[in-house]
């Protein structure tokens, strides 16, 4: 039986595959693998994700964070449409880690997409994250990694969620403007919500939340 697919160390065994992404730039061919999220299709919130968020390749220098990067088909679209910019793509899975790696490489983005597990990461401002967070973590899982890593954007960043409505997403909208990052709802789709979160005026980089409410 397979784990979750947050699985540090996937114990599920082995099945390789290639599958075709459509990304708005064209058809790319990605690895995966059993023991990661989604491995047969591009999961459709990633794809309302993808689709819908904004052109990130002017937010401030500071690396784009794909939080929670899969075998890494978030990450491979922005590498494509932002050529001057680096990124980190940031997962516990460490098959998710490898697979993305290996994606990366084929692609030619390598030099730019630094696949790291969350210990990895330095201690360096950002200038957004991306993400189709893991909402099976539970609710104060999540807030803690979205309390983690939206304090390390800095002023003038964004950044962009896709959160499934019946998992939540209105409550994590409000729990989210409530800590002090403005998030708003730019479309729903396919029952998938995509979320736009502001950084706090002046940048919250190294800023606890305001409330400490989970
Ligand atoms: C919903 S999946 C999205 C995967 C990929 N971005 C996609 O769209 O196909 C969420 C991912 O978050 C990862 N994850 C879970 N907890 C995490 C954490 N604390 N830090 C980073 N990634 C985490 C999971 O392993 C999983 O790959």
């Amino acid at each position: 039986m397979g784990d979750h697919y947050f699985e540090s160390d996937p114990r599920s065994s082995s099945e390789s595959r290639s599958i075709n992404v459509s990304l708005p730039g064209g058809e790319i061919e990605m690895v995966t693998d059993g023991g990661v999220f989604s491995p047969k299709r591009l999961d459709p919130g990633t794809k309302v994700l993808i689709e819908g968020m904004g052109d990130l390749c002017g937010l401030p220098d500071a690396p784009i964070v794909d939080v929670g990067c899969g075998y890494g088909p978030i990450v491979a679209h922005l590498a494509l449409t932002c050529p001057e910019r680096q990124f980190w793509a940031v997962d516990v899975n460490s098959r998710a880690r490898e697979l993305c790696r290996t994606n990366m490489q084929a692609l030619g983005l390598a030099d730019r997409v630094q696949v790291l597990s969350p210990e990895e990461v330095p201690a360096h401002p950002i200038a957004g994250i991306v993400s189709n967070p893991p909402i099976r973590v539970g609710k104060s899982a999540l807030h803690e990694l979205l309390e983690l890593w939206l304090s390390k954007v800095i002023s003038g960043g964004e950044s962009w969620l896709v959160v499934q409505k019946h998992l939540g997403a209105d409550s994590l909208t409000k729990w989210l403007t409530e800590q002090g990052w403005p998030a708003e709802k730019v479309s729903s789709k396919k029952g998938s919500r995509l979320l736009r979160v502001c950084a706090l005026p002046g940048g919250s980089q190294g800023q606890p939340a305001k409330s400490s409410s989970r």
